[in-house]
């Protein structure tokens, strides 16, 4: 999945969008948290100066009443105030909501903690059994004398429920942020990674000669420059390599035609052996057509046919053109001709593939044949064609020392070597396709007859 561009650009995106949300957040549901507090602290400062202002007269005028009073209408109007309570400057609580603490004294600690700057409030948390406290501490002051404190415990569940509400939305955004930015991580990586996609498959294409229609531009931008680069040099390679094709076939059949004249130049040598070379081609032909062979598999069958006896160039003429019994020497000089015709052909490298059709076309199917010796499917199918087809044709041509044999007889001889010199589901092959003909030509000649 990571070896494709476009998994790597929305991958990359969606990390990088993961990381900004999450840092975002991060920050924003701090500034949320704090802004909170912010505004209960305000809140519970304004109650602590109210209670400063009120208590400070009911401190004068030593009104304890007035002073429970106090504390308690800010406890019972305010729900998320704990409590409220006077201190005065020997740390002795005055009033509180919680009237079991009227005349309890503050310990030093806690005095010290709820000290701040003169006329402003102090903020401290604490813990109790009800859950933790947000206090805040107003002196209370009288013609700049301090009189006490005034103290106000806000708690904090309320705090804590605001900022869950807080950060449930900030969740729900973060969610929908992520949501958002997949999907659209998903649709840029795939729309910034289509053309080099579609230019990744168009070189494939084009390295395999598949590509026909050029590539579709889709922006103006490089990537568009690259996909018109990318079409102009398809047009231009397209172009070469039909030239080259266009050559590749005149170059071939220019080198057919020369196979031919070859060919027949050296069947000429030997009157009895005149056509040879085209008749072996063409009834290989036949036996590669009944075997199924492609049409690449025909044409490269019947120049190997054209070539298989091309080594004889070089045997001389006192041996090729004897009329009368080969001795022992001359047989061995002779059936060299194969290995000149792979000296002749290993030349050009373009002529290698028919090597084994001429090397091995005297081989046995029982491995009496040379030059190796080759027995039942070790020998090239090629060279096998050419065996049956090279053999049929030498029986039914004249010989110094014979008549041409007639059809019959020589399907007979054929048939008698299946299994020893030629692979018997070739000679099968041949024999069907050589009577066939044979059927048809009888047939055309009685239909002239008749008309
Ligand atoms: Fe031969």
């Amino acid at each position: 999945m990571f070896r494709k561009i476009k998994y790597k650009v929305f991958f990359f995106t969606l990390g990088l969008l993961i990381i900004t949300v999450c840092v975002s957040s991060y920050y924003s549901v701090r500034e949320m948290n704090q802004h909170i507090l912010k505004e209960v602290t305000k809140r519970a400062e304004v109650l602590g100066n109210n209670v400063a202002i009120s208590g400070g007269h009911h401190l004068l005028a030593g009104d304890v009443i007035g002073l429970d009073n106090l504390v308690y209408k800010i406890k019972n109007s305010n729900d998320d105030v704990e409590y409220a309570a006077i201190i005065d400057m020997d740390n002795k609580i005055v009033a509180h909501s919680d009237l079991l603490k009227h005349g309890a004294t503050l310990s030093s600690s806690a005095k010290k903690s709820m000290n701040g700057p003169s006329g402003t409030g102090s903020l401290r948390r604490t813990g109790s059994s009800r859950g933790s406290i947000l206090e805040v501490t107003t002196p209370i002051v009288s013609m700049d004398k301090e009189l006490g404190f005034a103290v106000i415990g806000i708690n904090r569940s309320s705090l804590s429920t605001a900022q869950a509400k807080a950060h449930i939305t900030a969740l729900l955004v973060l969610v929908c942020l992520l949501l958002l930015g997949t999907c659209g991580s998903f649709f840029m990586s795939s729309y910034l990674t289509r053309p080099i996609m579609e230019l990744t498959s168009g070189v494939k294409e084009l390295e395999r000669g598949e590509l026909s229609a050029p590539l579709s531009v889709y922006s103006r931008d490089e990537l568009g420059n690259l996909t018109r680069g990318f079409n102009e040099m398809m047009t231009m390679i397209t172009s070469q390599r039909n030239q080259l094709t266009d050559y590749a076939h005149s170059l071939e059949e220019s080198y057919i035609a020369t196979v031919r004249v070859l060919a027949a130049s050296i069947d000429a040598r030997d009157e009895y052996t005149h056509g040879h070379s085209n008749r072996v081609s063409h009834l290989s032909s036949l036996i590669g057509r009944e075997k199924g062979l492609s049409n690449k598999e025909l044409e490269d069958l019947e120049v190997a046919c054209l070539f298989h006896d091309i080594g004889k160039i070089k045997i001389p003429d006192s041996i090729l053109r004897k009329e009368a019994g080969l001795s022992d020497n001359e047989i061995r000089i002779m059936n060299r001709h194969v290995e000149y015709g792979i000296e002749i052909l290993s030349k050009a490298q373009s002529l290698h593939r028919f090597i084994p059709g001429v090397k091995h076309h005297h081989e046995w199917y029982n491995g009496d044949g040379y030059p190796d010796g080759l027995a039942g499917e070790q020998i090239p199918l090629f060279a096998s064609i050419i065996s049956i087809a090279d053999a049929y044709d030498a029986m039914t041509t004249d010989r110094p020392y014979r008549k041409a044999l007639s059809r019959t007889v020589a399907l007979k001889r054929i048939n008698q070597s299946s299994g020893t010199q030629f692979a018997p589901s070739l000679v099968s092959l041949f024999v069907r396709v050589i009577e066939k003909r044979a059927l048809l030509s009888r047939s055309r000649h009685e239909d002239v007859l008749v008309t």
